[in-house]
């Protein structure tokens, strides 16, 4: 290892930010040995500043219809292959009970874009769930106006999931028809004025991707202050234009979270499902490398194949309560605990706490 590395790496150990050259240099690095002790290190600054616990997140798959044409997506609204489903909303707040009974403190509403729940018939939703449970609602519904933003929110909405995808403007231009980076930031810095705790993140090995996108990729997540981080490998799907590119690496994107660690000791940061499916472990792994949420299925079985955003996506053939019993034996099996209560991130705890309940937003 060149003393230039070490250095580097003392330098995120003591909670320096790095510049954009050196984030790039040490994205470049291919040692090994780099990597296990960076990944070693974001362990030991997760454990310090967010503890052991391993909050669940209940992921309800409401909708796999979609308006946006993401080249790399499963949904994307030009694939014909796919057989399309909504959840009668009757069903949707029914599913958020049972992740309620499984002793999940939050529901993860997610959708493709999908303009059939309205900005209404989702503020319904969010309250029925609000009124019958002590749950922490956080929504994953993609890119919607200010207006719907702020009744959702009022509503009793507490979180929002809208992962930037890419930190390179043309990259995210060439992924996203009719879309921009810009677009995608200004919602991220309305969710934040609400006072949502708002989480963004990004896909490791897009094709066209470099280190260098890569670590704008990180500096866009400290820049944005961002409570939650979502990261996952590109893993291609055969039903999409990008069905012929190569996949992301698994250690890289293990790599990815253990910087992103390194960079936001308080924030959360969940072994997305994409670890799993890439790998049997790929979860374990991802919690000792500074992840600290899991977001168990809980979407009505029947429908889970057909949420195939890419192939071999795990839990498609599970029930909630078998996915429930499995997570807690993955957590317990890397000596952790599973968190209790809604487990909002400690960023967005000191945030409030600063500002006032409803005004993290500053
Ligand atoms: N491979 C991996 N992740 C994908 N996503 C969409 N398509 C793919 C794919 N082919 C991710 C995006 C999106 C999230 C719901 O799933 O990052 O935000
Ligand atoms: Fe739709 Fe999201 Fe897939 Fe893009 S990534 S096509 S917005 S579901
Ligand atoms: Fe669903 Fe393991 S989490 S089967």
């Amino acid at each position: 290892m060149s003393r230039k590395i070490k250095a580097l790496i003392a330098k995120l150990a003591a909670g320096d930010g790095p510049s954009c050259e050196e984030l790039t240099l040490l994205i470049s690095q291919t040692d090994s040995q780099i990597w296990q002790e960076i990944r070693l290190l974001a362990d030991s600054v997760r454990a310090k500043h967010v503890g052991s616990d391993v909050h669940l997140r209940g992921l309800i798959e409401f909708s796999n219809h979609c308006r946006a044409n993401c080249l790399y997506c499963g949904l994307r609204r030009e694939n014909r292959a796919l057989v399309r489903y909504r959840l009668e909303p009757q069903e949707i707040v029914e599913t958020a009970l049972l992740a309620d009974q499984l002793g999940y403190g939050t529901v993860v509403l997610q959708s493709g874009e999908d303009p059939f729940y309205t900005k209404e018939l989702l503020a319904e939703i969010i309250a029925e769930i609000k009124g019958r449970t002590e749950l922490a609602i956080t929504l994953s519904v993609g890119e919607r106006t200010f207006d719907e933003y702020a009744l959702w929110r009022e509503k009793g909405a507490d979180r929002y999931l809208l992962r930037h995808e890419t930190a390179d403007p043309a990259l995210y231009a060439s992924l996203h028809p009719k879309r921009t980076l810009e677009e995608r930031v200004k919602c991220l810095k309305a969710l934040r004025s609400l006072g949502y705790e708002v989480g963004a993140g990004f896909m490791v090995g897009l094709p066209g991707q470099t280190p260098e996108t890569l670590a704008r990729d990180l500096l866009l997540l400290v820049e944005l202050d961002v409570d939650m981080i979502g990261i996952g490998p590109f893993v291609p799907n055969p039903h999409t234009p990008l069905a012929r590119e190569e996949g992301g690496s698994f250690e890289q994107t293990v790599n990815m979270v253990a910087l992103t660690r390194l960079l936001m000791p308080t924030a959360n940061i969940p072994a997305t499902t994409a670890m799993g499916s890439l790998r049997p472990d790929g979860r374990e792994i991802t919690l000792k490398a500074g992840a600290n949420v899991l977001m168990p299925n809980v979407t009505p079985k029947r429908f889970r194949p057909l949420y195939e955003i890419y192939p071999g996506k795990i839990c498609t053939d599970e029930e909630a309560g078998q996915c429930r019993l499995c997570i807690e034996g993955r957590i317990k099996s890397c000596g952790r605990t599973v968190g209790t209560g809604q487990g909002a991130s400690l960023k967005y705890q000191q945030r409030s706490a600063l500002h006032g309940n409803h005004a993290a937003g500053q």
